[in-house]
């Protein structure tokens, strides 16, 4: 059963870590002129009112998104990201908030396309409302599990996948390792982001230990932590990136320190940006 609705969370930190991190990666792929295809396995809603019942229930938002806003100075490392959360909001302020389809549509240059997979009811109908008649944008109702692994590698041959359920029940960690593995075998070249929350709980403490098992070259591993480690709830998250395109690392480098100082609760919490397995 699919109770987890992203609605309630937009915008919060671990959003804000990973859409920036797929704006960027996306961008340094695009340093190429050779067509992409992304994949977005767990597409969620696409674009979120942050005035609606779910989004207003506890603003999570203002803990992310809005603070990033209110800085002085953010990095030219978001860029990417800030462009794509401004085009959201077309009358200026921050009424909407992209999720990750909506990030990555935003970056996609003519010939580039986006494969969208989503399996509950109301966010499957939202994305087929928002991408309705879009060419470059192909929503399925669909398991990644079995889609995913179906449709690498793509025509293109080059591309991102983003990995991100909603770790609800504990075996989202193992599934995700082995939906890594599995797309991987099939499309050794693909560029993989695999989010994870940083939470009390086992799974999630060994989760980057079980990414670096698969026997996969080229992982690079960012963390972002807002709150002390004893802190209830989500306090913080991470991504392990397979293959991270070229000059990825050092901005990631930039990034995660000046998200740290912005978004971190007292200055608890911390930051890591490293090699998990090198080449
Ligand atoms: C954390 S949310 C996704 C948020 C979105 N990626 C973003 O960043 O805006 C996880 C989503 O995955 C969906 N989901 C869960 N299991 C799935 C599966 N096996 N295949 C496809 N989607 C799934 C859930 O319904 C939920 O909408």
């Amino acid at each position: 059963m699919l109770s987890y609705q992203h609605d309630y969370h937009a915008g919060n930190h671990a959003d804000v870590l990973k859409h920036a991190v797929l704006a960027l990666a996306l961008r340094a792929l695009q340093r190429k002129d050779t067509p992409l295809r992304v994949f977005d396995a767990h597409a969620g809603s696409g674009r979120y009112d942050l005035a609606a019942r779910e989004a207003a229930r506890h603003a999570e938002h203002e803990g992310g998104i809005a603070r990033v806003l209110a800085a002085p100075a953010p990095p030219a490392v978001l860029d990417p990201y800030l462009q794509a959360v401004h085009a959201c909001n077309p009358g200026g302020g921050l009424r909407h908030y992209p999720g990750s389809p909506a990030i990555a549509r935003h970056a996609l240059r003519a010939d580039d396309h986006l494969v969208l997979m989503e399996l509950h009811p109301r966010a499957l109908a939202a994305l087929r409302r928002t991408f309705r008649g879009d060419r470059q944008v192909h929503v399925h109702g669909r398991d990644c599990a079995e889609g995913l692994p179906a449709l690498v590698p793509p025509p293109e041959r080059r591309g991102l996948v983003l990995v991100d359920p909603a770790y609800e029940v504990k075996a989202d960690f193992a599934g995700v390792a082995g939906l890594l593995a599995a797309c991987h075998r099939r499309w050794p070249g693909g560029v993989y982001l695999a989010w994870y929350p940083l939470i009390r709980d086992r799974e999630s403490e060994r989760f980057p230990g079980r990414v670096a098992g698969l026997g996969i070259r080229r992982i690079y591993h960012a963390v972002l932590e807002v709150a002390a480690r004893g802190a209830m709830g989500l306090r913080g998250s991470g991504l392990c990136i397979v293959n991270p395109p070229f000059g990825l690392d050092s901005e990631l480098g930039a990034l995660l320190p000046w998200l740290w100082e912005t978004l971190s609760v007292d200055g608890a919490g911390g930051w890591h940006a490293g090699w998990l397995v090198p080449e």
